[in-house]
């Protein structure tokens, strides 16, 4: 899957622009703050739906205007999918394939996606843990959508939990109350964490190869699930985390809040044994993200059966020369990367790329 044609109005800093792109390694250059980090979010946003960075969708919006609107042709396996994104000020985002609006992930055509990566995402390591939640939730609903649902159910059974803890701290006499929420919270956190245990396994073992790789076998990354509940055995995992709940009644009352399960897990990375978040330098810690993002890219093609466009914003000059042609060198389906210099970009890689200059929110 590639995109071969996209057109933005009032996107960011661009006021109009409409660009063809080949299937393979097209470059974005130019000085900083003209436009090539919002191109990389543009295509972002038409291929999944959403912003890289912004707080609020509507900040891609230009300044003073009233929406934005993205078109993006796509071809497929499967044959051709024209796709337009309108994001308004005032009311929700309007997506259409072809003629036809789309109002749920399950209806948009599957084979498109992206992954996006940009020195920034070192926070997916260092940051809080919600972060890192985030990611493997997102990812397994990327690929399974109705997954949605239990994330839904486990949010709206936890605030509800929460809500009644804060009535049982006035009202004491309630707390056989919290029986039936316990039950339920601890069947949806259950599968919550096994989707997750599953998801995890998947993910570190290509992480680990791509870190093997960019390494040369010298270091070896594992990554691993943390959790007070004992997720040993899937099958106990229920029964644990209901004997928590319990433990932590008195505690949870008093806080009116609950302090175990799902939603305080978090995910560790350790590099030769040693946590990452303490111990490993910043470049380390960013290409551990980066085999991260290689690992969701190759396991969204397993699933889909078509490359995830790869979006690299300011990689290059970060990485030594070696890596640099590690990344690009095998490289044959759709990439976009940024650079603010050419000359960081490996020769036999410029040769087989396409090169935009980027100026002023326009192709300069
Ligand atoms: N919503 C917006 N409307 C107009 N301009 C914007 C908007 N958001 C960001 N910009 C402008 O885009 C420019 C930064 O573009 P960016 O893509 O980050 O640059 P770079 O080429 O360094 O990657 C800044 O000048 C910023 O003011
Ligand atoms: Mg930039």
């Amino acid at each position: 899957m590639y995109l071969y044609n996209l057109r933005l109005y009032d996107f960011r800093n661009f006021l109009e622009l409409d660009l063809e792109f080949k299937n393979g390694i097209n470059i974005f250059y130019g000085d900083n703050a003209q436009g090539k980090t919002n191109l990389l979010e543009a295509i972002y946003f038409i291929t999944e739906l959403r912003a890289t960075r912004a707080f609020r969708e509507q900040e891609v919006i230009r300044y003073d205007q009233p929406l934005a609107f993205l078109k993006g042709l796509f071809s497929t396996k499967a044959g051709d999918i024209d796709r337009q994104v309108t994001i308004y000020r005032n009311q929700k985002k309007e997506v259409k394939e072809g003629e036809n609006k789309k109002s749920r992930w399950s209806e948009l055509d599957p084979s498109i996606s992206a992954v996006y990566f940009s020195p920034e995402d070192i926070d997916l390591v260092k940051g809080e843990p919600s972060l890192r939640r985030r990611f493997i939730d997102n990812l397994i609903y990327r690929i399974r959508p109705s997954f949605y649902k239990y994330l839904q159910g486990y949010q709206r059974v936890l605030t509800q939990r929460n809500t009644l803890l804060k009535t049982i701290k006035i009202k004491p006499g309630m707390t056989k109350t919290l029986d039936p929420w316990d039950e339920q919270l601890s069947e949806l956190g259950s599968q919550l964490i096994n989707e997750r245990l599953k998801m995890l396994q998947r993910i570190s073992s290509l992480s680990q190869d791509y870190f093997k790789t960019f390494t040369h076998k010298r270091n070896d990354l594992r990554i691993s699930y943390r959790s007070e509940i004992d997720f040993s055995n899937p099958e106990l995992i229920k029964a644990d985390y209901k004997n928590k709940l319990i433990l932590n009644r008195e505690k949870d009352i008093n806080r009116s809040f609950t302090s175990v399960g799902p939603h305080r897990d978090d995910i560790d990375f350790f590099i030769d044994g040693k946590n990452i978040k303490h111990y490993a330098s910043q470049g380390q810690q960013r290409l551990t993200v980066l085999c991260l993002m290689f690992a969701q890219r190759n396991l969204l093609y397993t699933e889909k059966g078509e490359y995830p466009i790869l979006l690299l914003d300011d990689v290059m000059s970060e990485l030594d020369i070696h890596r640099r042609q590690l990344i690009l060198g095998q490289e044959n389906h759709q990439v976009f990367i940024t650079t603010t210099d050419l000359k960081f970009i490996p020769e036999e890689i410029l040769e087989k790329s396409f090169l935009y200059p980027i100026k002023a929110g326009t192709l300069g």
